[in-house]
């Protein structure tokens, strides 16, 4: 990492602080070189496996890791303010739903700042979760808005943001299409069909009811190795309720990117509650169990490829439905092509219009004060 000290300034500020930021930004952050741009992390995830592990797999670098340790917005939304009163970009980057990119939405607005929401408008329109009511935030905030699909424009076109938006596609193509293409075979012995399982949402297991009732579902999967890489948040709430794990499942501790996406090639089926999983599933074309109430990435269900499955609130057994999936056929994925290319051939407009609206403002100031 550089040292604060050593940046004296710069134009554009990239901002992450969880696993998927860091995974979905990784192709975009070596592309923004147009530019001073400056990549900050905010450290709301923080052990080695939810990220050392991806800025190392996939050859990325943040230049300032703000070691906030906690997903507090206010914490993180303090020290950027610092940041960008300091660096003084001329527009920030924030990308998704999570505490971290409120708290860079909200340092943004808080200095005067031009935001840039990548991932807009997806809603789920569960405002339970607190990922919704990031979203709606966030995107009320920016001033320039990049949608992954034309879906997404719709909802925010429906809110009353209609101007300075733009469909650019969904950044996880070029990234899962390039690790996907490498194989690291860890041996998870594999000897019958297999599902891989992640769970890391509050609805699901922050509560023991629906903990229990997750081990009783998983137990009628007895047929198929479930594979369950798991989320610090899952693991903490297991141990706490003395939850026992069905024999067919097989704990393991969160994956590297290239392990994690060799893996979801290999199995029949993933079932999960993650955003990006849904995403990645549909692009790899691989069916998707999702155990929500509802979803903000309604395209993977429009095509076919991801049903959703309530833990606590379903009358059909799970093992119908992943028979059902793994039977089913999927439509070409709803994300787009060369998004990398696209997404930062609007980023550069956006920056080449901020630049010229501050120069504007500099000359009329220097025209007033010389009256
Ligand atoms: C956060 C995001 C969620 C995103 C997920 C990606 C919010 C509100 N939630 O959820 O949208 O889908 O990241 O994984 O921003 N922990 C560790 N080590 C870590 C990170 C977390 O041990 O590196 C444990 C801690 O006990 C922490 C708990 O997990 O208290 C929850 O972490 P937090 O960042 O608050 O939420 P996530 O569930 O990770
Ligand atoms: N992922 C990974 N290893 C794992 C679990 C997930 O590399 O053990 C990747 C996954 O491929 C996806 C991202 O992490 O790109 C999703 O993260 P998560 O489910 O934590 O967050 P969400 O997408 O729900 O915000």
């Amino acid at each position: 990492m550089t040292k604060i000290k050593s940046i004296p300034s710069c134009d554009i500020m990239m901002i992450a602080g969880t696993r998927p930021e860091v995974i979905k930004l990784s192709e975009l952050e070596k592309k923004i070189n147009f530019c001073e741009s400056v990549y900050v992390y905010t450290g709301q995830h923080f052990s080695k496996n939810m990220k050392d592990i991806f800025f190392d797999g996939l050859g990325s670098k943040a230049d300032i890791d703000l070691a906030c340790n906690t997903s507090d917005v206010e914490v993180i939304r303090k020290k950027l303010v610092k940041l960008i009163l300091k660096l003084k970009p001329l527009i920030i980057l924030v990308y998704g739903d999570t505490n971290s990119t409120l708290a860079g939405a909200l340092a943004g607005r808080d200095t005067k700042t031009k935001v840039v929401h990548i991932e807009a408008g997806l809603r789920s329109f569960d405002l339970r979760m607190p990922e919704e009511q990031n979203r709606i935030k966030v995107d009320h905030i920016s001033d320039y808005l990049l949608c992954p699909t034309s879906l997404s424009r719709e909802f925010l076109r429906f809110e009353g943001i209609k101007k300075h938006v733009y469909v650019t596609g969904n950044l996880i193509v070029d990234v899962s299409k390039k690790f996907s293409k490498i194989n690291l075979h860890e041996d998870h012995n594999l000897d019958k069909e297999s599902i891989l399982l992640t769970l890391h949402r509050a609805e699901n297991v922050d509560d023991k009811k629906s903990l229990k009732i997750l081990v009783e579902k998983l137990s009628e999967l007895s047929m198929y190795k479930i594979i369950f890489p798991i989320h610090p948040r899952t693991r903490k709430n297991l141990k706490t309720n003395n939850i026992k794990i069905p024999k067919n499942v097989t704990i393991i501790d969160p994956l590297g990117y290239i392990e994690f996406l060799s893996l979801l090639k290999q199995v029949k089926l993933v079932l999960t509650d993650s955003g990006g999983i849904q995403e990645e599933a549909i692009i790899l074309n691989k069916p998707c169990v999702t155990l929500r109430y509802t979803t903000e990435r309604w395209e993977t269900v429009l095509i076919g490829g991801n049903r959703l499955y309530p833990l606590l609130q379903n009358t059909q057994s799970l093992v119908s439905v992943v028979e059902e999936m793994i039977g089913g056929k999927i439509k070409n994925q709803p994300y787009g092509e060369f998004v990398t290319r696209k997404t930062v051939n609007v980023i550069k407009k956006i920056f080449l219009d901020c630049k010229k609206t501050k120069l504007n403002n500099i000359i009329r100031l220097e025209v007033i004060n010389q009256r």
